[in-house]
């Protein structure tokens, strides 16, 4: 189950209720397709549409995986493997890749084409020189560089391991259904692929092949995300907002942006949620940040971030909000013990767990942030379980259509993105960007 407690967002349930004709105009922008970017909300309905043929061949290509290899690396960048990744480190064990077989029963799971590090690869080459691996290569426009550069680069490793033929028979590849050098290399090469749906955008894809097919390889029951995720679905189809709270967060933060709080950072206590983190914010920084407007995203990992980040949460600009992920149960726990001589003084805490100190440093936390004039929202999770997180992607997913249809932008499109890229390929001389080559060098 999730909950929203907003007590501490200094935000009164009148004004989110004076939100309810607004929100509603966005509800049916987002379910009649009728709103900004209406060409990209396949993922409202997806987890209800996709195929049981589908699901079953993700999984029997995951058993194959398994069964073959020691690693897969996901190659994705952005939309195309923050999600995997978000679901994959929130579920498994701390240190996955370090376990035995034996303990972890499921490939070692690597990434890569999401920087453009020579290090970085050079690094991972080593890593997987010894073992038996596989390729899942995702890109929707199958013609981004970052992961196009690993790909050319890993594919080699693998021919050299397996040769050609064989090879091709540990790579997969999703992509467009139809265009794209990715597709083009996979129809000729005749890798088995996934299609990531025209109308679903790279950000808003985790619950589609892009994230199901390295979640199931983890060992994740993706059947259990999808139930998570349909859950979803029904309980914030309400167009009322007094009766929804993904509707609530999104007025919420609209208010709070209205009031000049223009960053909001996603705070967790738990490091497997860092990952989580990080697609919230491109979730919401590529949705919202456009025609010079947009709350900056931005996210902490506390308490290791309380003694960084916290001085200026506490003290700093006042332009901030937060957004706490509280999870309840997480599963696991550690007693404190006692020492009979106490020279740390920590005798006090060993009739506490490690997670009733946690949560003492979450409640000291709010209320010293909320005295410092951070309002903050609560987003309760009863527990850190794959139905849940399910649930939780689909919740955020549907918050940021909402919210940014209440700001006035296009939540499904990212025109920002092209600048660098544009100026990147110029510079190394990409044909068809010699004129803009030119005026860039002498910019610089
Ligand atoms: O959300 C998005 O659309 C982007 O972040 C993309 O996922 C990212 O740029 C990668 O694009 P592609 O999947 O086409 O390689």
């Amino acid at each position: 189950m999730i909950k929203l407690n907003y007590s501490k967002s200094m935000v009164k349930e009148e004004e989110i209720s004076s939100f309810k004709e607004f929100v509603k105009s966005a509800h049916y922008k987002l379910h009649l397709k009728s709103g900004l970017g209406n060409d990209y909300v396949g993922w409202v309905d997806y987890p209800i549409e996709v195929s049981k043929k589908e699901l079953e061949r993700i999984k029997s290509v995951s058993e194959k995986i398994v069964s073959d290899s020691d690693a897969l690396v996901v190659i994705g960048i952005g939309g195309s493997y923050l999600g995997a990744r978000a679901t994959i480190e929130a579920l498994s064990h701390s240190f996955y890749n370090s376990l035995s077989n034996d303990q972890r029963k499921t490939p070692e799971i690597y990434y890569a084409g999401n920087n453009i590090s020579g290090k970085y690869l050079h690094d991972l080459i080593d890593v997987l020189e010894t073992k038996n691996f596989s390729i899942n290569v995702i890109s929707k426009s199958g013609t981004t560089t970052e992961p196009a550069i690993a790909f050319r680069t890993l594919k080699k490793l693998l021919e050299k391991k397996y040769g050609k033929e064989n090879a091709k028979k540990r790579i997969y590849a999703t992509t467009d259904s139809s265009k794209g050098a990715l597709k083009n290399l996979s129809d000729k090469e005749g890798y088995e692929t996934f299609v990531i749906p025209d109308d679903v955008g790279g950000r808003y894809s985790v619950l589609t092949p892009v994230g199901l097919l390295p979640i199931a390889v983890s060992g994740i029951d993706i059947t259990k995300l999808l139930e998570g995720a349909i859950s979803a679905r029904e309980e914030y189809m309400n167009e009322n907002i007094d009766e929804n709270i993904c509707y609530q967060y999104a007025a919420i933060r609209n208010i709070l942006y209205n009031r000049g709080k223009s960053t909001e950072i996603m705070v967790n206590y738990e490091p497997s949620l860092h990952y989580l983190g990080e697609w919230w914010k491109q979730l919401f920084g590529e949705s919202e940040g456009k025609d010079n407007k947009g709350i900056f995203p931005a996210a902490v990992d506390f308490s290791t971030d309380l003694h960084s980040m916290g001085q200026y949460i506490q003290d700093g600009r006042r332009n901030l909000m937060e957004t706490v992920i509280k999870v309840n149960d997480t599963g696991l726990d550690m007693s404190i013990s006692e020492d009979e001589a106490n020279l740390d003084g920590l005798n006090y805490l060993c009739s506490k767990t490690m997670n009733d100190v946690n949560e003492k440093a979450f409640e000291g936390t709010l209320l010293a942030h909320y005295d410092g004039n951070v309002p903050n929202v609560i987003i309760e999770l009863e527990k850190l379980d794959v139905f849940t997180f399910g649930k939780l992607l689909y919740f955020f997913e549907k918050a940021c259509g909402i919210s940014g249809y209440l700001l006035g932008v296009n939540p499904f499109n990212q025109p920002g993105v092209e600048a660098y890229k544009k100026n990147m390929f110029a510079l190394l001389n990409k044909p068809g960007y010699e004129e803009l080559g030119e005026i860039l060098r002498k910019k610089l």
